[in-house]
């Protein structure tokens, strides 16, 4: 199959290629294959029963949200990745920048620091800037957001008007625009983008 990048995407290694396991043709079956899971995933994590139970701002909630996401199809599907990128930051600060966020996030929740969809974009890009996994750390992280914010009760997130945005249109560009901006510290521009 022939992998190809869009901007603001994480390139496979060859041995986390190997790792697919459903016998796919082209990148779009891929896609649809992923699609397919992702939202089966979603439809188990929005559920009241299992949404009341869950503690969203621990290891093993988004260990297990990305497992749910692309279990059917990638073996590293729920497991912090082993190699580096060019998003993120290194293989061996993972666990540690991630219990970090996960304490601020914890922090800002008991002590009301933002308005709730705030918080969530703000967690939201957080995740994807630590890239716990070798792929689908934008995906993952989007249905966290909007995880936090049913569970919690926050506006809900619309991303652009779709939170999908694996293909390189305006609305990625413009997303991907936004998370920069977020990268050097102005959320605004992001907070703007997944409210719209
Ligand atoms: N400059 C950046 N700062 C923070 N996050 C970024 C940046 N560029 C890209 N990203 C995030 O990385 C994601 C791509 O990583 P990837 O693991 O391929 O996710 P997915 O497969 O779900 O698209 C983007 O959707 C975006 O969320
Ligand atoms: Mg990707």
């Amino acid at each position: 199959m022939q992998y190809h990048y869009i901007a603001g995407q994480t390139p496979l290694d060859e041995e986390e290629k190997r790792d697919l396991i459903p016998s796919l043709v082209t990148r779009e079956d891929l896609d649809a294959f992923e699609q397919e899971n992702i939202l089966e995933a979603r439809k188990w994590v929005m559920q009241k029963s299992v949404l009341s139970k869950l503690d969203i701002f621990s290891e093993k909630f988004l260990l297990n949200l990305h497992k749910r996401m692309y279990g059917h199809v990638w073996k590293w599907a729920g497991t912090f990745r082993k190699t580096n990128k060019n998003i993120g930051v290194d293989k061996i600060y993972l666990a540690t920048e991630l219990h970090t966020l996960l304490g601020d996030a914890q922090y800002w929740l008991e002590h009301k620091t933002y308005p709730i969809s705030n918080l969530a974009v703000i967690f939201h890009h957080r995740l994807v800037k630590i890239h716990l996994f070798p792929n689908g750390n934008g995906r993952h992280a989007r249905m966290v957001a909007d995880v936090i914010v049913a569970k919690f009760g926050g506006d809900k997130l619309s991303w652009g008007g779709n939170s999908d945005l694996t293909k390189p249109d305006d609305i990625r560009t413009r997303y991907i625009a936004a998370l920069r901006e977020a990268d050097g510290g102005n959320y605004e521009p992001l907070l703007e983008f997944a409210k719209s």
